[in-house]
């Protein structure tokens, strides 16, 4: 590639100015360069049994009465379950207005003639580089008008990067306090991103999960609200709306392949693309590097295993113990992808290459599970989500002097 083409393409997923920081990142080692990508399949009649029980017993949000037993309810398993996919589609009318609305580009490159249609969704190019406004808004919109006061003692939250930028915007834009807790090795790029936006950020423990639980605990002794980055059906709910923006411009999709850390995203999109048509076949892609939710659904319980570095570090990490985020994956997703990490650098240079677009190492698991997997996806339209943009620069020259022609 040249370097005005390589020019070009990296000043034209620049969104905000201020988001120009990653720059400042270093590289992250890429430590498994594993070449084969295994696609797994199995069954998940286990959870059958726990998912007809959560189906009982459900209640509207109209009649909760304090913020306090909204929050339980949205934390149960029953409410998860059954009501994800409507709550998705009112989730998108309250952040509408808050959020892009992002492409749904056909992308020639990965389309096989005659056969295979492959659709790119470009919540890459979404405000902060990711799809975690959508939640961040959803969540803070649905408390400005259950519980106002809470908007004005402030929020707490943990997040690998993205939702922490996602956060700091939506409470930037409603007025709101904030402190961000992240892992002690978060992506020093984003670190960067957050601290140059003048965020509050407190590094603890070395999982993402760790951060989680200290940042709940400070919610808890402060008065704030925490708002976890996958953990709560609002954050999933908005988080989904990619899926309503999937199946309003392509209602006919087979299949809708999804990044997966701690659950949310793919959860939310796959209530709702399920609410609205069954047959669509949704697929939860992760590294092998950073695996718990595939290997917890395959267990029928949440799995704590340790995560090793990632190209992927947006999904990368732990999952909370009982998290909502979990029965929601055992219903809703069709079937997993796990890849290697140099896949994930081949899919994250091919999308340059090709399309010009710049996305991070989370998104290149979409691209890198499809590309491992043509032939299964043969004569149907497959929408793989790009969930984001935000790729420290030296990674990225990594990733292309790696791929010197
Ligand atoms: C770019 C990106 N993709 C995917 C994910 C995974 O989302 P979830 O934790 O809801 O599965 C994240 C989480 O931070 C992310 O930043």
């Amino acid at each position: 590639m040249n370097n005005i083409a390589l020019e070009t393409a990296m000043n034209g997923l620049a969104l905000e100015a201020t988001m120009n920081v990653l720059a400042l990142g270093t590289a992250i080692n890429v430590l498994a360069l594993g070449t084969a990508v295994n696609e797994l399949a199995f069954d998940t009649e286990m959870n059958d049994i726990a998912l007809e029980t959560a189906m009982n017993g459900l209640a509207l949000e109209t009649e909760w009465s304090s913020i306090e037993e909204i929050d339980t309810r949205r934390y149960s398993m029953e409410h998860a379950t059954q009501n994800l996919g409507e709550e998705v589609a009112r989730a998108y009318e309250r952040i509408r207005t808050r959020i892009w609305k992002t492409p749904l580009m056909f992308s020639s490159y990965l389309s096989v003639e005659d056969s295979t249609q492959v659709y790119l969704k470009l919540d890459s190019e979404q405000i902060t580089g990711s799809f975690k406004v959508r939640g961040a808004f959803n969540k803070i919109l649905t408390l400005k008008k259950t519980s106002p006061e809470v908007l004005t003692r402030g929020f707490t939250t943990a997040s690998t990067g993205n939702h922490g930028l996602a956060c700091l915007y939506a409470c930037g834009s409603c007025g709101c306090a904030l402190e961000i807790f992240c892992r002690e090795g978060v992506c020093p790029s984003k670190l960067a991103a957050l601290q140059s936006l003048g965020a509050t950020v407190t590094l603890y423990g070395q999982d993402c999960v760790d951060a989680e639980i200290r940042a709940r605990h400070t919610a808890e002794s402060t008065g704030r609200t925490y708002i976890s980055p996958y953990n709560d059906v609002d954050v999933m709910a908005g988080n989904g709306t990619v899926g309503y923006e999937i199946y309003e411009d392509l209602p006919e999709v087979d299949y809708v392949l999804v990044a997966v850390g701690g659950g949310g995203f793919i959860g939310g999109a796959a209530a709702y693309l399920k609410h609205r048509n069954p047959n669509i076949q949704v697929i939860g892609c992760q590294p092998r590097n950073s695996k718990v939710m595939y290997e917890s659904v395959k267990a029928g319980h949440i799995v704590h295993e340790p995560s090793l570095d990632t190209l992927s570090d947006g999904t990368s990490g732990d999952v909370e113990d009982k998290a909502v985020t979990f029965p929601v994956c055992a219903r809703y997703v069709d079937d997993w992808i796990l890849v290697g990490e140099q896949e994930i650098s081949d899919a994250v240079y091919h999308i340059l290459n090709t399309h010009h677009k710049i996305i991070e190492g989370s998104a290149g698991v979409t691209v890198a599970a499809y590309l491992a997997n043509k032939d299964r996806f043969k004569g149907s339209k497959v929408v793989l989500v790009l969930c984001g943009a935000n790729i420290a620069t030296d990674t990225l020259r990594n990733i292309l002097d790696q791929h010197k022609t």
